[in-house]
């Protein structure tokens, strides 16, 4: 029997790369779109759209109402909101979709948040869903309060599994992978950011959502993370991949250190934010936030490709979509 999923943040980045692959594997598909979305890639197929946002219940109603799956993909990060609506946006939007699905029929619940509420307890150690941290900033608040929600949800006797992509790269992102590409192939960008990440392509983390939704225990998480890298490893690999060329020169972690004040006063002097936003985002952009997935391997069987594997396709969509 054909199944449906309902899919919030079905016009963002994560969210098309998702509609696509259910769609190709049978599903019937609903998507959740604003008024205004751009619903880019996914215009000419066969989703069936429910307008409105996640502040609108009656539509959110519609949209999980006989969903085998919901997908909560919405959110919003720092760079495109203030931190008051970052935190609501995704605390209580997620609030929203876990009273939509309490009050319809419903099969599990897939909630997306971010490997960000866990990080490594020291320096030069792997995390892993353990290790939950205290959150810094909105975003990692709201996502940690989102958490709690949905966990309050499946100890109720819902069906839920939460997820934890680590930084996912693949064509249509304009953010994380557009400016990991830049610093590897704009000559005139030298310098890099230090500390590391774990860089997951889009593709496996599809594979991991459907994974969570056939595979998933009820109340558990999951990190789908990819390569631990450091700054230096993922701009230089990028940067031979694209062209031979060496690594570009490292940003002293003291530099961004200085910038995070600075970054604050900014902030509440104009209202604008800029990175790395505040002292706390400091310290993290220049720490080795390295994520292990094993417990996805083992129990969901989760696997994924090195960042080479993503990179035909994402710096295609880069020189003729980014660049072009
Ligand atoms: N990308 C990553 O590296 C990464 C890593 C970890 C976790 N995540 C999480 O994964 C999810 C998807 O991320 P993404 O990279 O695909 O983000 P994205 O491209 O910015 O997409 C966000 C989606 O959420 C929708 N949205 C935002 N506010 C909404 C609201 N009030 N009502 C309804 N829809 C709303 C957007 O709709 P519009 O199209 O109308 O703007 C868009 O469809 C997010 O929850 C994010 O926190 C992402």
């Amino acid at each position: 029997m054909t199944k449906t999923a309902a899919v919030t943040g079905a016009t963002g980045f994560l969210g098309t790369h998702l509609c696509e692959r259910l769609l190709e594997d049978g599903w019937d598909v609903r998507g959740l779109s604003r008024p205004n979305s751009d619903r880019g890639r996914l215009a000419p197929r066969d989703v069936e759209w429910h307008v409105g946002d996640l502040f609108d219940e009656p539509t959110l109603r519609s949209l999980v109402d006989g969903a085998d799956a919901v997908f909560h993909l919405a959110g919003i990060g720092l760079w495109n909101a203030d931190p008051d609506a970052v935190e609501r946006v995704n605390r209580d939007g997620t609030a929203n979709v876990v009273s939509a699905c309490r009050g319809a029929t419903v099969g599990r619940l897939v909630f997306t948040s971010t490997a960000g509420t866990r990080r490594p307890p020291e320096e030069g150690v792997v995390a892993d869903e353990t290790d939950v941290a205290e959150p810094i900033g909105a975003y990692q608040k709201g996502k940690a309060a989102a958490e709690e929600l949905v966990d309050r949800y499946a100890a109720d006797g819902g069906d839920a599994v939460t997820v934890h992509p680590t930084s996912v790269f693949g064509p249509g992102d304009d953010s994380f992978t557009a400016q990991l590409l830049t610093m590897g192939l704009e000559r005139t960008m030298p310098a890099h950011l230090p500390g590391g990440l774990s860089i997951v392509g889009v593709d496996d983390v599809v594979d991991g959502l459907v994974l969570a939704y056939e595979e998933g225990e009820p109340g558990e998480h999951y990190i789908l993370g990819g390569e631990n890298l450091t700054y230096e490893q993922a701009v230089s690999r990028i940067a031979s991949h694209a062209d031979g060329s060496p690594a570009r020169i490292q940003v002293p972690a003291t530099a961004i250190h200085a910038a995070g004040p600075v970054a604050e006063t900014v902030g509440a002097v104009t209202n604008r934010h800029v990175f790395p936003f505040s002292r706390g985002m400091a310290r993290l952009a220049t720490s080795r936030l390295f994520y292990s997935s094993r417990k996805a391997h083992e129990e969901l069987g989760y696997e994924y490709e090195p960042l080479e594997a993503h990179l035909p396709e994402t710096l295609e969509w880069y020189r003729t979509t980014v660049r072009g």
